[in-house]
């Protein structure tokens, strides 16, 4: 039991039910008890927490672009940290696309507060206007960023499980007061004040399976499937070049791979999914809302139009089997009608899903369907949103009943795919300000972007033809501009002290 004298009991202070007793519950179910506490301004909150865990540093799990901006916050809050990567190098997800230009300009690409860190260490910023690909990415902005943590960022460091000294998931009683002990795959465990969860979904990519569960034989075929988005024009060239490609999936990462094997000519290319028309990959030409899917969509389009690129529509990945001639890929649609094809090899480009296991014994309170918070679910859901549309959010949104622990960046969103890093830096900050106790800025949560531009193909276009690529893979199927807008809640104060 936390040791403040502030409470009462049962009763409903503080936001609170059971205030200060191993029972206590938030009086509002969406919301935390150090949440409903630091609602209604409860001496508590902080009172509760001993010197020794405030010692703790912050971990913050990958660094990737977000991750490392929540490093550049909790920089400027001066706020210990330590950020635990994976991979042999910063960023390694984004060097697993590194050929691939973004859709955004540098401008929305670099946080606010890294770029400060940054510029004081004399860095010079990028051409705001200019389209980086991932590698440029992390040559001109991550790696000198990550350079300026030192020791602080640990390479090869692999968080395997999160949980808190001392509690499994079950126990409350002195729960908040609890460090957090981060286990890695070494076995090296590291103890924590709180914990920014940036490790991104790349890893964890959705299964060729149609009904979510891996098609049979997946496995045993991996060797020659390929997930997003393999390097077709460049590293990758030799596995694609002369071959008969299936690439599976209707989002971006297929239309960006089909225009780019198109571009080999001699292979041959089958594009299937399961929707019964690629309309929605198509968009709408010219008369499109979204110009950028316009755009993509019409060359897609045309290559499908053409013969080019083979379209099977309404198709359900079943199962995989090894023949002779290559590897057999069979559809067995709701109805049980059963068709196959035999190819070279697969891309399989079917999105990504995020990978809770890690966090499995904390309370994550998960959205069934995308697996983001609850709170944050109906703002990023892809059936009503584009990039363009999702509204800013911070703390609030991505808080788990667990305290301290929050999931960022492009993990927080589960499965939708209309993250923007602009509002993955807007997380970071508002989560860095709430771990400072800085509320009211936590609660100011706001996006500097103007109304045209942020993930517009217009401007992928116009500097593929400043390079004269004309790849065809540079528009973006997000293009809806992120409207200014401002989200803010007030603390009002209340009882225990
Ligand atoms: C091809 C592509 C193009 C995109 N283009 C744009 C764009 O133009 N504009 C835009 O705003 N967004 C874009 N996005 C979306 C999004 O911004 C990126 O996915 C971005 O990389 C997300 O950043 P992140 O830091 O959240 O996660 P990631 O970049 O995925 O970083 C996660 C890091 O965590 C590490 N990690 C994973 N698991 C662990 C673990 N257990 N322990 C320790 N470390 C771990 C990984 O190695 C990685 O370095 C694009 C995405 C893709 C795939
Ligand atoms: N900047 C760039 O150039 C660029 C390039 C690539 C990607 N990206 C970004 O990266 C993110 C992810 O894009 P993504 O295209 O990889 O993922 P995505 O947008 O989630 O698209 C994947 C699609 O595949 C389909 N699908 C899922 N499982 C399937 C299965 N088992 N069989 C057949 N189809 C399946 C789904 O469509 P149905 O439900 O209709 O079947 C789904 O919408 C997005 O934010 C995107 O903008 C950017």
């Amino acid at each position: 039991m936390s040791e403040n004298a502030g409470g009462q009991g049962a009763g409903g202070c503080c936001g609170v039910s059971g205030c200060c007793t191993p029972s206590e519950r938030a009086l509002d179910p969406a919301t935390t008890v150090a949440q409903a506490k630091a609602d209604s301004g409860c001496a508590c909150v902080t009172a509760a927490r001993g010197d020794a865990e405030r010692a703790l540093p912050v971990v913050v799990i990958g660094a990737g672009p977000v991750g490392l901006a929540a490093a550049a916050h909790l920089t400027e809050r001066g706020i210990d940290f330590v950020v635990l990567e994976a991979g042999r190098q910063v960023a390694a997800s984004v060097a697993r696309w590194g050929h691939v230009r973004l859709f955004s300009p540098w401008r929305y690409n670099v946080d606010a507060a890294a770029r400060r860190l940054l510029e004081a260490a004399g860095w010079t910023a990028p051409d705001p206007d200019w389209l980086p690909t991932g590698a440029e990415l992390i040559s001109g902005y991550l790696a000198p960023l990550a350079e300026l943590y030192g020791e602080r960022v640990r390479l090869g460091a692999k968080v395997a499980a999160i949980s808190r000294l001392g509690y499994d998931r079950v126990r409350t009683a002195g729960r908040e007061d609890a460090p957090f002990a981060l286990r890695l795959s070494t076995g090296e465990e590291i103890l924590a004040r709180a914990v920014i969860d940036a490790s991104g979904t790349y890893f964890t990519p959705n299964v060729l399976g149609a009904n979510g569960l891996p098609a049979h034989g997946e496995a045993e075929a991996s060797r020659f499937i390929d997930h997003a988005l393999p390097d077709v024009l460049g590293a990758d060239r030799e596995r694609y070049a002369g071959r008969h490609t299936l690439v599976v999936g209707a989002g971006h990462s297929a239309a960006t791979t089909l225009l780019a094997l198109a571009r080999l000519d001699d292979t041959t290319i089958t594009w299937a999914i399961r929707a019964g028309s690629a309309s929605r990959t198509y968009g709408g030409g010219a008369a499109d809302a979204l110009p950028a899917r316009g755009a993509l969509g019409t060359r897609l389009r045309a290559h499908v139009a053409s013969g080019r690129i083979r379209l099977l529509t309404g198709f359900f990945t079943h199962r995989l089997r090894r023949t002779a001639e290559g590897i057999e890929v069979i559809s067995r649609d709701p109805s049980g009608h059963e068709r196959s094809l035999v190819v070279d090899r697969i891309v399989s480009a079917t999105g990504y899903r995020p990978d809770h296991t890690i966090a499995g014994e904390l309370r994550l309170d998960l959205d069934p369907v995308l697996g983001s918070t609850r709170r944050l679910a109906p703002l990023i859901d892809p059936n009503h949103h584009s990039c363009g549309t999702v509204p800013p959010h911070g703390v609030d949104e991505l808080a788990h009943p667990e305290p301290g622990y929050y999931a960022v960046g492009v993990k927080s969103y589960g499965r939708a795919p209309t993250f923007l890093l602009a509002t993955g830096y807007e997380q970071v900050r508002s989560v860095v300000a709430a771990l400072a106790g800085d509320w009211e800025a936590a609660r100011q949560v706001r996006l500097e972007l103007p109304e045209t531009g942020v993930c517009s193909s217009s401007l992928a276009e116009a500097q593929e033809r400043r390079l004269g690529l004309a790849t065809g893979v540079g528009g973006g199927l997000l293009s809806t501009p992120l409207p200014l807008a401002t989200v803010s809640a007030s603390t009002e104060g209340g009882c225990c002290g």
